[in-house]
């Protein structure tokens, strides 16, 4: 049968699932694992305690339904996702190794976009979760949707069904340089976003671009404000629904090393249109957290999903990295790989040179087994020569909660790698306060995004190991 013919099957059980879902009682699967206060190498404490934000790591289907469970239906003003193209691929993330002084990259698994049954099973998945982004869109809502030639078309159908025909707003055209090209047919070189609002009263704050004027020269138009770069002449005109606006390249700053990361020049366009300050943005398919960056830098509140880890190590470092506002994380609780075992040399208390107690520690050693790591043989070769010269070369973070009172940990110091370089061996933390019985949670995740913590007890100025996880 062809796909066209299934299109209403997959509509009506997409819709039957959603109903049904929300329809029971709600097993709640996402537990609040901790509050991420970014701190970086102890340049500022961020004493903020507006904390709206969230990553939901985990299946997004289960994260919507969660977040309709607390309140948040007609709540969100702006969603964007970039889920899987139906590209028959397996994605990686590219990781910048300390090989003995010399950089090596090592690639792993970041997603698969290879489906079953094709197309069928791609709709099969997307379609409910578009039901549920409709329930969380607030009526001034506005949904973008990224996709390509494979799945567009069929996506639009069903997009005219759940969200009306008549809210359609915009088909964009995303143009770039990079891809391949081909003797067999055009070159590829644009992706597709569906805009879709939720009704008729939607937020929308047009922007502007250039348009540069025939023969680069001014018109003199009265009344026509006109501007010189030095390309030419142009005037600013409301943004077209094509947009020209490059990849993000090996060698651009904003690159963190995953397959599919979109640049935040194309976020920045959708966010500030359709978004205002203090709107809840979403991203469903967070990829390397393009979305929250744009929507932190413009004083968005966001909410973000993915079900890799990888996506969710290299969002808390580039959040990190932007000293972003406190955000939680999610995840679903029989979702956790333990990462293997960090052993410190040494953890305790002692006196700084200006007399204020601080906490240090020393990392010692950092025990993986490899072998259950799903990566391919040649980068596990060069990762277990790695591993004989230095063992925490796979450690890629640390997060430590000073104040830890057994709930949900505040991390409020954290250090990690960056630019293929390895973590420091020895971490100070200053603290006003100091007290017996204070416990401080250390979380440690390896490169794959997989992470695990232990706890420790002050007992008459020493630090006690009390709980490994
Ligand atoms: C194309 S990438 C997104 C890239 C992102 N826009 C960026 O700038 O980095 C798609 C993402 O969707 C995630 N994903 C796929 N299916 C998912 C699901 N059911 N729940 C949550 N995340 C999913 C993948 O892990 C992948 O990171």
């Amino acid at each position: 049968m062809i796909i066209i013919e299934k299109l209403p099957e997959i509509l009506n059980n997409s819709k039957n699932e959603v109903e049904s879902i929300l329809g029971k009682p709600f097993i709640e699967p996402f537990v609040q694992i901790e509050k991420l206060v970014p701190n970086i190498n102890n340049r500022k404490i961020v004493n903020n305690n507006r904390c709206f934000n969230g990553f939901y790591q985990g299946d997004n289907l289960i994260a919507m339904v969660k977040l309709l469970e607390e309140g948040y239906e007609g709540k969100i003003d702006l969603i964007y996702i970039d889920p899987p193209f139906l590209t028959k691929t397996k994605y990686k993330g590219r990781i910048l190794m300390d090989n003995g002084g010399k950089q090596e990259a090592i690639e792993y698994f970041a997603y698969n976009d290879i489906w079953e049954n094709g197309l069928f099973s791609y709709l099969e998945m997307l379609c409910p979760r578009l039901y549920l982004m409709k329930e969380l869109l607030s009526d001034e809502g506005t949904i973008y949707i990224h996709l390509d030639y494979r799945t567009v078309h069929y996506v639009k159908v069903l997009m005219d069904q759940i969200f009306g025909e008549e809210n359609f707003l915009n088909e964009i055209i995303w143009a770039y340089k990079s891809g391949g090209v081909s003797q067999r047919y055009y070159s590829r070189k644009h992706d597709t976003i569906l805009v879709y609002t939720k009704g008729k009263d939607y937020i929308f704050n047009p922007q502007k671009e250039k348009s540069y004027n025939r023969g680069l020269k001014p018109y003199r138009f009265k009344g026509v404000k006109e501007y010189k770069d030095n390309l030419g002449w142009y005037t600013l005109v409301n943004l077209r629904d094509v947009w020209q606006i490059d990849m993000v390249g090996r060698t651009s700053k904003e690159r963190v090393g995953y397959d599919t990361q979109k640049p935040e020049k194309l976020l920045e366009r959708i966010i500030l249109t359709s978004s205002n300050e203090g709107s809840i943005v979403a991203d469903f398919f967070a990829g390397s957290g393009t979305t929250g960056v744009v929507a932190e830098k413009f004083n968005r509140r966001w909410i973000m999903a993915d079900k890799g880890a990888l996506s969710s190590i290299i969002i808390s470092k580039r959040l990190i990295e932007k000293e972003s506002l406190p955000f939680y994380t999610y995840r679903i609780y029989n979702n956790h790989k333990k990462a293997g075992k960090l052993l410190l040399k040494e953890i305790g208390i002692r006196k700084n040179r200006e007399g204020i107690k601080e906490i240090y520690l020393e990392l010692d050693k950092y025990e993986l087994n490899i072998e259950h790591i799903n990566i391919k043989g040649k980068y596990k070769t060069n990762i277990k020569k790695m591993l004989s010269k230095n063992s925490l070369s796979l450690l890629d973070f640390i997060g430590i909660a000073t104040d830890y009172e057994g709930s949900t940990p505040v991390i409020n110091w954290q250090y990690y790698r960056s630019n293929g370089s390895n973590l420091n061996k020895k971490i100070s933390i200053n603290l006003k306060d100091i007290n017996n019985g204070q416990k401080i949670y250390i979380k440690y995740v390896n490169i794959f995004g997989h992470g695990s913590s232990n706890i420790y007890e002050i007992i008459d100025e020493r630090v006690v190991l009390c709980q490994e996880n």
